[in-house]
């Protein structure tokens, strides 16, 4: 079976359509923080879906797909209660005048919000991000996207349309250039799980005239403590970018800007699925859970609870720094460990998904449900691989 495919995909798709790990898995089925091959086969433990954030085949999400799309399934421009509840409930996490549009992904909420800040800053064309920052996949987004989707440094020349972003270092603490635009993620998620330094950013804000913060992996209490990354610097983005677990994975994204820049973007802006009223009721599905459930307080103490215990294994001396916060953390290793055989390791001998990032790093970004037996297992299982 997985030959076939192997097959099928090579004949239909390009090779961007790659597949994680050397030695791919099907998987048929996920509940909770576990993914199953086949139902009844033992589960692997999910350490890596930031996606699904309040876990695989939640039964609060089903209720709310199935009960909304088989009741009706229109966009915006009709009127219906989902928008608008979706939209006050959100607001409770933004700061004050704060306006959103819904769209269908990440890259397309960034990509929105490139356009309200280049069309706002007209003779300010300074655009700067960070070396290591990823961002997404329209033109506009690749211009600020200093590495792609697999963490390799961008060859710009393929997608040049005459933007020049300045990408300086998130290690840099004399930025002294004065931005129009300035994009960055708090913390990186596909350069590395890298937490910025505080100072570097506020520098930053204080250097730029509009900031858009890329919160497409880190909102929604995923940095843990707080529900979104940036609250942790003390500073304000004048837009903030949303998707990946917004809806738990059904197709959607936001960009939220302050009201003054609404001038910038067009009166007739308009997307045909973006908060369309079933992706609305399973956000909400998302905030209320994240909610009942004390996600963000969750997320801290299990991503604490992970740091301390990699502070104590047998093996620690092959970790040379470990990066990010709450649910989202990286493990960097030194050289002397091949990163991608031990994520093949940790798949194949103890059934754990995690991912490979930049910098010889395993990335951990699990579904909000996991606990803290699942984190201790995995220690365990990364310091016999250490071995
Ligand atoms: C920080 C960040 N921004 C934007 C994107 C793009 O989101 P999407 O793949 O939904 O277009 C990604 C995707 O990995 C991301 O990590």
């Amino acid at each position: 079976m997985i030959q076939q495919i192997l097959e099928d995909r090579k004949e239909f798709f390009p090779e961007s359509l790659y597949h994680s790990y050397e030695n791919p898995i099907l998987l048929t089925y996920g509940d909770s923080h576990y993914y199953y091959s086949q139902k009844d086969e033992e589960p692997y433990l999910d350490l890596y879906n930031n996606v699904c954030h309040i876990g695989h085949s939640n039964p609060y999400v089903l209720d709310a797909v199935t009960s909304s799309y088989s009741t009706i399934n229109i966009n915006t421009r009709y009127l219906n209660t989902s928008l608008t509840l979706y939209a006050n409930h959100l607001s409770k996490y933004l700061p004050e005048n704060y306006k959103m549009i819904f769209t269908n992904s990440g890259s397309e909420s960034n990509d929105l919000a490139l356009q309200i800040s280049l069309n706002y800053n007209r003779y300010n064309k300074n655009i700067g991000a960070f070396e290591r920052g990823y961002h997404g996949t329209t033109w506009l987004c690749n211009q600020v996207s200093h590495i792609d989707s697999k963490g390799e440094i961008k060859d710009k020349s393929f997608i040049d349309i005459g933007i020049n972003t300045k990408f300086v270092s998130p290690e840099d603490k004399n930025i002294s250039d004065k931005f129009g635009v300035f994009i960055m993620e708090v913390i990186q998620g596909v350069g590395g799980n890298y937490n910025i330094d505080h100072d570097i950013i506020r520098n930053v804000r204080h250097n730029t005239d509009i900031l858009i913060c890329d919160e497409v992996q880190t909102g929604f209490g995923r940095s843990g403590g707080t529900f979104w990354a940036f609250e942790k610097t003390g500073i304000v983005p004048d837009i903030i970018t949303c998707g990946k677990p917004i809806a738990n994975g059904y197709p959607m994204g936001a960009c939220i800007f302050r009201k003054e820049l609404e001038p910038y973007l067009s009166k007739n802006y308009f997307n045909t699925f973006g908060g369309n009223n079933v992706a609305c009721r399973v956000a909400k599905v998302v905030l209320e859970q994240i909610e009942e459930k004390s996600y963000i307080k969750h997320s801290k103490e299990i991503g604490d609870y992970l740091i301390y215990l990699l502070g104590e294994i047998e093996n620690k001396k092959y970790i040379k720094k470990i990066t990010g916060s709450g649910l989202f953390i990286g493990i960097h290793f030194d050289n002397s460990i091949d990163v991608k055989k031990l994520v093949e390791c940790l798949k194949d001998d103890m059934r754990v998904i995690v991912g490979v990032g930049v910098g010889n790093c395993i990335r951990i970004k699990p579904p909000m449900t996991v606990t803290k037996s699942c984190i201790l297992n995995f220690v365990l299982y990364l310091d016999i691989l250490l071995n």
